[in-house]
């Protein structure tokens, strides 16, 4: 496992319709109500492998073998891009910015886990450095379904309950290869209000200055 850590590089995980996206955006607001320069990011990015993404994840069929190493690869080059490209996570966040990521590795080893094997999949990552800050943001998979219905957008391959109830136990177990990594791992029960959780992240970065 690579231990590099990336001070100031903060990581959202969790399963469609946990928040990951909400309290990304609320965490950045509050950091600039903080002159604290952030910025966000999410994976897939808009490279050409997270564009490619973007259209299978509407398309693609799950369950089919070569479809699911095929994700695992894009998803990882589109992080090296990421990661050490020009403005990358490693030249942003070394430069002072507090860079927040909705989704990183973790999100393959739960997602593409599911057809295909963890151990390789964190194999394939192993070399990407890791954040200061991880949150995983848990909630029921029925309850993110409902909350995914009522977005009224286009449902994308791994937006089932019965497929996202997998996610979850994978994100759990691939977690819990990590915690003697070094990196602050916090997990967020966002079945609660957004407020309290948004809160709670807040609560846990050392940076921040405590509220009473
Ligand atoms: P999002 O923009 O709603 O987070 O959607 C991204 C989708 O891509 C979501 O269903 C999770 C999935 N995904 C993977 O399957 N593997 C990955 O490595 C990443 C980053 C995302």
């Amino acid at each position: 496992m690579n231990n590099r850590i990336i001070e100031g590089f903060i990581v959202f995980e969790g399963i469609d319709g946990s928040g990951t996206t909400t309290q990304m955006n609320r965490l950045a607001e509050r950091l600039k109500r903080l002159n604290i320069p952030v910025r966000c990011d999410s994976e897939p990015t808009g490279s050409v492998a997270g564009r490619r993404l973007r259209t299978l994840l509407k398309t693609g069929n799950a369950e089919d073998p070569l479809f699911n190493t095929t994700m695992s690869s894009l998803f990882s080059l589109d992080r090296a891009l990421h990661v050490y490209g020009e403005n990358g996570i490693i030249s942003t966040a070394t430069g002072g910015v507090k860079l927040l990521c909705d989704r990183y590795f973790w999100s393959t080893a739960a997602y593409q886990g599911v057809n295909g094997d963890v151990d390789e999949i964190l194999e394939l990552n192993n070399a990407f450095p890791l954040p200061e800050y991880l949150f995983f943001l848990d909630v029921d998979p029925n309850e993110a379904v409902k909350r995914i219905d009522r977005r009224n957008a286009a449902k994308e391959i791994y937006e089932t309950a019965a497929f996202l109830e997998k996610v979850r136990t994978l994100y759990r177990a691939a977690l819990k290869r990590y915690e003697d990594s070094g990196m602050k791992i916090f997990t967020a029960d966002t079945s609660q209000p957004a407020d309290e959780t948004e809160a709670f992240i807040a609560s846990c970065l050392d940076f921040l200055p405590k509220c009473r």
